[in-house]
């Protein structure tokens, strides 16, 4: 079979799906395969895994890794992937941070935010929480594998205890889970193999922000940042949150226009 045939039958396996899963599989960029008429190596390898992904496999967990903001973050199963809507507010924190500023990714997952935004700004410093132990050992890999661990400090932790625990920080980056409980059992079947409780906000999906907002107050100076990845319906949900913590509130799109990320700023009322 030759590669543009077996990318033919890629596509028709996993569909929207083909043109990574060639970069990943061939490490080709995908037109070099779609109109390539030698003949195709690993062919039976490539079709057994597209199966598995059109059975709902994550790619991602396949083959270890995902690409985030130019990076390749190491994936594993127990830990969310990384999406590339949540670029959208490590592009707003590379902009915003103050220089040599400590920040906090809370709810760090595999580490794609902290690793992002530290490779990016080599004037700050992190601090990357997570209840998930997986997801912090993670972490730490892929700060390790990007040369960023020095500039990282990494915490068990839950956000609903005490945040005294947790090393100084100036300001909050956060792509906690926000999705309603009511809208979990709908999710794609991929989704669903991700853990639940990376994904799940309660009720109303706004769980993680409220108590963010309110533990991060007490840490935080004046005019410090708390940059929320939030769901596409979310914006005048956070603009109410912060409303009620006398705190300002701007929305940003991500590239698809929906609503993607709520920089909450102090207007007085906070420590110094
Ligand atoms: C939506 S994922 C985001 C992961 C990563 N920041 C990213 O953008 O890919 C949310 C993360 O919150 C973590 N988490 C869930 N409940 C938590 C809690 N009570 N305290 C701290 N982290 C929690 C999960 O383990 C998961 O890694």
């Amino acid at each position: 079979m030759t590669y543009s045939r077996l990318y033919r039958q890629i596509k028709s396996l996993i569909g929207g799906e083909a043109n990574e899963f060639c970069r990943c599989f061939f490490k080709k960029e995908p037109a070099e395969i779609r109109f390539c008429e030698d003949e195709a190596e690993n062919t039976e390898e490539a079709i057994r895994l597209c199966e598995r992904i059109r059975d709902g496999e994550p790619m991602q967990y396949i083959f270890g890794y995902a690409y985030f903001y130019g990076l390749e973050i190491i994936c594993r199963q127990n830990v969310l992937i990384p999406r590339s809507d949540t670029e959208t507010a490590v592009e707003i924190a590379v902009k915003t941070l103050p220089p040599g500023s400590v920040f906090a990714d809370i709810c760090c997952g595999t580490g794609c935010i902290a690793a992002a935004l530290l490779y990016a700004r080599p004037d700050l410093k992190a601090v990357c929480a997570d209840i998930n132990e997986d997801a912090v050992s993670l972490t730490r890999k892929n700060l390790e594998k990007y040369g960023l661990a020095e500039r990282a400090k990494t915490a068990v932790f839950d956000v609903f205890s005490d945040w005294s625990v947790l090393p100084r920080f100036d300001e909050v980056i956060s792509n906690p889970p926000y999705i309603k409980t009511i809208d979990m059992a709908s999710l794609p079947d991929n989704v669903k193999r991700e853990p639940y409780e990376a994904l799940c906000g309660g009720e109303d999906g706004l769980d993680f922000y409220k108590r963010i907002i309110t533990a991060a107050k007490e840490r935080l100076a004046e005019k410090t940042h708390i940059i929320f990845e939030i769901g596409y319906d979310e914006a005048n949900d956070l603009r109410r949150l912060a409303e009620n913590e006398s705190l300002s509130c701007e929305i940003y799109k991500d590239v698809s226009d929906n609503d993607r990320v709520a920089v909450l700023k102090g207007s007085g009322l906070w420590k110094n």
